[in-house]
């Protein structure tokens, strides 16, 4: 059952798409305080708080306090509050059994046990919200419940769930030809390269540098011809430069964000100083996805969208004020409290809270101060590109992922878990955060594959991978600066090879499950304790996940390790690989176990009784034989396998499953 109710005047976030009556009660669950703004439940003992989407910490939040306030933070440890998205679904599970949804675009805080272990507190920043409020039999069923109101998921071309390399730092047309000249070199199959911000010409979006990439067009047909798909990146702020078409008719047509004054705001990103399109008004966002064109034109057939919390490096006027002070310090003898408050105005110079209070959206005829719809902001640049797409090429999907979202984005694109590092804790954090991205809709997303910024380690690509061969989106990506990730600048690469072999040959598997919990509403990983729900000790299971109904996933997130404890609530098949055709299974009972697993062994169990189907690695997704599947598990079993052409946009459940 779900109930909605109203509170103060919302700003419409159309994140749910259904029509639900409102409920006039009082809010069930919940202590409403704080003029409507705070809502308190009593937590017990065994409770068990799932959601949050792309968040800090475990699959269960309790502990901790969180925010959703959409953040550029590639420095993200345990302390982080906010992250990329801001995803405010929350699933108790314990005493009582409901999710809530707080439908609501500023920032929200939550306090999920870190004040009184006791006490799960939400705040928004305003008494204006929308409040959805979901009971259910199963958190499985409740989940369905809840992504039934938001509306299906987006879909993704199949060819996206092949391997792709990306780097911030490939510059030339050049740089790309030699990364798929490597991979093929190196016999590892490859589906995409990602352009980052260097393809572009002076950063500026929708251009292509004349003199690094001369013809994109021509590279982009000689890419495909390989299996290989260019993907270049869109960021948010719009270059300010006389002459440049985006910004002059951004400018001339009201586009853009306004200041205080009603001037077009002024932010510093990549391109330098930019404005950013007003993506709230749809104006804008038709103008923007049309833009896109010019690349679609080229064979373009995927994008990512960046920096669209908004990220703000700095704005002009705060940054002449920090100037001005840092002078005044530099005229005096810097004691050390000077040193501390020059310290602190450098490093607090991006992604002010004061520089989202300065700017405005303009929302039916209204002006809306940014920071009230703050999240809302990647969300609306995802739709401008989705819609723009489905006017220029109705019937083709086109790969779209975003770094900022909200709910609601999730029927526009999929993500990407923004910048992380290549630490062992962000490998573990990417394993916890896939069932409650799936929650809010998020089916298609992966995090950057061994790690965007630090310094990765010939152990963590391969333990990474070992994780990414499940995830539907698998890029490893990398920060300019950082030691070159592509797999064969490491010592390891005929084994990190075979990881890549296995993940072609579970793609019919990875798609078919995919696809299911797009077109069910359905999630595709799942923790433990929505299906072994009476068993405790499945329920408190943080490092484990259940992939569709017939795997389970135990990946190795620590450095060194020469395998794990895994706990089965039930017998099932332990499955280890260290290539498509050399593996080993044997079946373990219930219970607590000790798994070997080197660092060249990918191991997984699959559930009692079922079976996954397995295909001949190839290289890229268009070249797999998915007529000549084999399987892996139970000989009894069946499976019910959903394959498409892969790239048109109708897609039916019935028509395209079978048994196998
Ligand atoms: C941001 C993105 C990252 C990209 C970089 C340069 O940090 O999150 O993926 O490589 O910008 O464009």
């Amino acid at each position: 059952m779900i109930q909605k109710y109203q509170y103060g005047n919302p700003i419409e976030t159309e994140a749910v798409v259904t029509e639900i009556s409102l409920s006039h009660g009082t809010l069930p669950f919940f202590q409403t305080t704080n003029e409507n703004r705070t809502f308190s439940y009593g937590l017990s003992e065994e409770d068990i708080v799932y959601g949050l989407g792309e968040q800090v910490r475990g699959i269960n939040k309790r502990g901790w306090k969180y925010q959703s306030f959409n953040f550029d933070n590639p420095n993200h440890e345990e302390d982080t509050q906010s992250l990329y998205g801001a995803h405010n679904f929350l699933l108790i599970s314990g005493k009582e059994l409901f999710g809530v949804f707080f439908d609501y675009g500023g920032m929200v805080e939550f306090d999920v046990g870190f004040t009184d272990h006791s006490v799960l507190q939400v705040t928004l920043e305003s008494a204006d919200c929308m409040i959805y409020m979901i009971t259910g039999e199963t958190e499985r069923e409740i989940v369905k419940q809840f992504r039934s109101i938001i509306g299906q998921s987006y879909i993704a071309p199949k060819w996206a769930f092949g391997y792709g390399q990306s780097r911030w730092g490939y510059r030339t047309e050049e740089d790309v030809r030699a990364i798929a000249d490597k991979h093929a070199e190196y016999g590892i199959p490859l589906d995409s390269i990602y352009l980052d911000i260097d393809y572009m010409e002076r950063y500026k979006d929708f251009t292509v540098d004349p003199t690094r990439f001369s013809d994109l067009k021509q590279l982009q047909s000689d890419m495909l011809a390989r299996g290989i798909h260019l993907v270049p990146i869109i960021d948010a702020g719009v270059r300010i430069e006389e002459g440049y078409d985006v910004y002059e008719e951004g400018v001339q047509n009201d586009y853009f964000c306004k200041d205080a004054e009603g001037k077009d705001f002024v932010g510093a990103v990549w391109p330098g100083k930019v404005h950013f399109p007003d993506f709230m008004k749809s104006e804008t966002r038709n103008w923007f996805g049309e833009k896109y064109q010019i690349l679609l034109d080229m064979g373009i057939d995927g994008f990512w969208n960046d920096m669209n919390e908004p990220a703000i490096f700095y704005t002009e006027k705060h940054l002449d004020d920090v100037m001005q002070r840092i002078n005044d310090l530099s005229q005096q003898n810097m004691g050390v409290n000077e040193f501390f408050e020059f310290k602190g105005l450098v490093e607090g110079i991006s992604n002010r809270r004061e520089d989202y209070d300065s700017f405005y959206h303009e929302i039916d005829g209204e002006k809306v101060v940014h920071s009230k719809v703050h999240n809302l902001y990647g969300y609306q640049m995802t739709r401008a590109a989705s819609e723009g797409f489905d006017r220029l090429v109705p019937d083709k999907r086109i790969l779209m992922f975003s770094r900022a979202s909200y709910i609601g984005a999730h029927r526009f694109g999929g993500i990407w878990q923004g910048d992380n590092k290549s630490w062992w804790s962000h490998l573990l954090m990417n394993l916890q955060m896939l069932p409650s991205l799936n929650m809010a809709g998020f089916l298609f997303n992966g995090a950057d594959t061994c790690g965007f910024g630090s310094q990765t380690t010939e152990d963590l690509v391969m333990r990474w991978l070992q994780l990414s061969i499940f995830t539907p989106l698998m890029r490893n990506h990398s920060a300019l600066g950082t030691r070159e990730q592509e797999l064969y600048q490491f010592a390891n690469v005929a084994d990190t090879k075979k990881m890549i072999e296995i993940r072609y040959g579970l793609i019919p598997y990875i798609y078919s499950e995919y696809m299911k919990a797009v077109l069910n509403g359905d999630m595709m990983f799942q923790p433990l304790g929505f299906v072994f729900r009476e068993d405790d000790m499945a329920r408190n299971v943080e490092d484990q996940l259940l992939l569709g109904d017939e795997l389970m996933i135990t990946p190795i997130y620590q450095q060194n390790a020469q395998g794990r404890y895994v706990y089965l609530p039930e017998e099932m098949m332990l499955v280890r690989m260290r290539g498509l055709e050399d593996l080993e299974t044997q079946i373990l009972p219930k219970g607590h176990h000790y798994v070997p697993a080197k660092c060249n062994e990918l191991i997984f169990f699959i559930r009692n009784g079922k079976k996954i189907p397995l295909v001949q690695s190839a290289d890229n997704t268009t070249s797999l034989d998915t007529n000549r599947l084999c399987f892996l598990g139970w000989n009894d079993a069946t499976y019910a396998l959903y394959e498409d052409d892969g790239i048109s946009k109708s897609c039916n459940l019935e028509q395209n499953l079978r048994t196998v």
